[in-house]
């Protein structure tokens, strides 16, 4: 069947569907990988790390997905990303979609929309998707309290925050967080969502650039782990919530931005300095993964990870004979 939504029509690609952003993993050779397989993928700019080398994967990307169905764009992650501005120079230049994400995009969208750049902004509450569209954001990412990433304190779970998003917003909306299967593709869909964003389930495929140690611990991850669950759906402390947000105009902003990230991810150490781990064993530790890693039992490629995503879903409509009224 023809998978045609607003977000296929605006950025491209054949299926409804976007890769996460990954600070240090988020390559162009991955991004590639999921626009082959028909789906949208993002570089994330920290990843090349210099407006140059971006300059480079996304000339590498484009030669590599030619003719494939399938469609790419840029993450800048505000915050993480040093001097974002020359990053979206060279998104403006290549006229490549841009997806901004962890904070506001205030002071950034006046240069995103003179740049004419197609642009999307993912957050945690549905009410800065809000302030985005008024912002002039063509389309918005709502991750729920199941996502992992930049959280929030106010974040609501994805059925919720879906939900208010096809309420509240008028552009093409796109739902994530604890998203790794069918099911949870086409409820997204069903609540009114124009696509879903998933990060952890991407994760464990083949060509995800991280050591198969990373992928093993996301396979064999219990979705009833008590620290797991804390650390995602636990509410945080009002005390601890409170503290972090006094330190705001204390410490360096960089600093100040990381506390707030390991509160949210309810990190008892949060004051002291992050641990010198690399991603991938970020990953293993399972310090960073959402509850999507529920439903990884394998690593496939991509291309089969999505392939079933798809075949599966399309087999749920036919056998929904509700859906045919008359
Ligand atoms: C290892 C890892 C690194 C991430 N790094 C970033 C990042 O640098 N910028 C960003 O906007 N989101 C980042 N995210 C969040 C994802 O892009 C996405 O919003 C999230 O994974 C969606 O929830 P899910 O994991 O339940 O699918 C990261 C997620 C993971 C798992």
């Amino acid at each position: 069947m023809e998978w045609k939504t607003r977000i296929t029509d605006m950025l491209g690609c054949r299926y409804p569907i976007i890769e996460g952003a990954y600070a240090k993993q988020g390559s162009w050779k991955f991004a590639a990988s999921v626009a082959k397989a028909g789906c949208h993928g993002l570089i994330t700019a920290t990843t090349p790390g210099t407006p140059a080398k971006l300059r480079e994967s996304i000339k590498r990307c484009r030669e590599a997905i030619e003719g494939s169905g399938g469609s790419f764009g840029v993450n800048i992650s505000i915050g993480i990303c040093p001097e974002p501005e020359k990053f979206i120079e060279v998104c403006i230049e290549e006229k490549v979609p841009l997806e901004t994400a962890v904070y506001r995009p205030d002071a950034l969208a006046p240069l995103i929309k003179e740049g004419g750049l197609l642009w999307m902004h993912k957050s945690a509450r549905v009410k800065d998707a809000v302030h985005a569209e008024h912002l002039g954001a063509d389309a918005v990412i709502v991750v729920g309290l199941e996502g992992t990433g930049f959280k929030q304190a106010e974040q609501m779970p994805t059925m919720l925050t879906t939900l208010m998003a096809k309420k509240m917003i008028q552009v093409p909306f796109v739902s994530a967080g604890g998203i790794g299967e069918a099911r949870g593709f086409l409820g997204a869909l069903a609540m009114g969502a124009d696509g879903v964003m998933m990060g952890t389930a991407f994760m464990a495929t083949k060509e995800f650039p991280v050591n198969s140690r990373a992928k093993e611990a996301i396979v064999k991850v219990d979705p009833f782990d008590l620290e797991l669950r804390h650390r995602v759906i636990g509410t945080v402390d009002p005390k601890v919530y409170e503290e972090v947000l006094s330190l705001r105009d204390k410490v360096p902003w960089e600093l100040w931005l990381s506390m707030l990230e390991r509160v949210n991810l309810k990190d008892p150490d949060w004051k002291s300095p992050p641990p010198k781990w690399s991603e991938a064993e970020m990953i293993a530790k399972l310090r960073v993964v959402s509850l999507a890693a529920a439903f990884v039992d394998s690593v496939p490629t991509v291309k089969d990870f999505i392939d079933g995503i798809i075949g599966e879903a399309e087999a749920l409509i036919d056998s929904y004979r509700f859906l045919k009224t008359r």
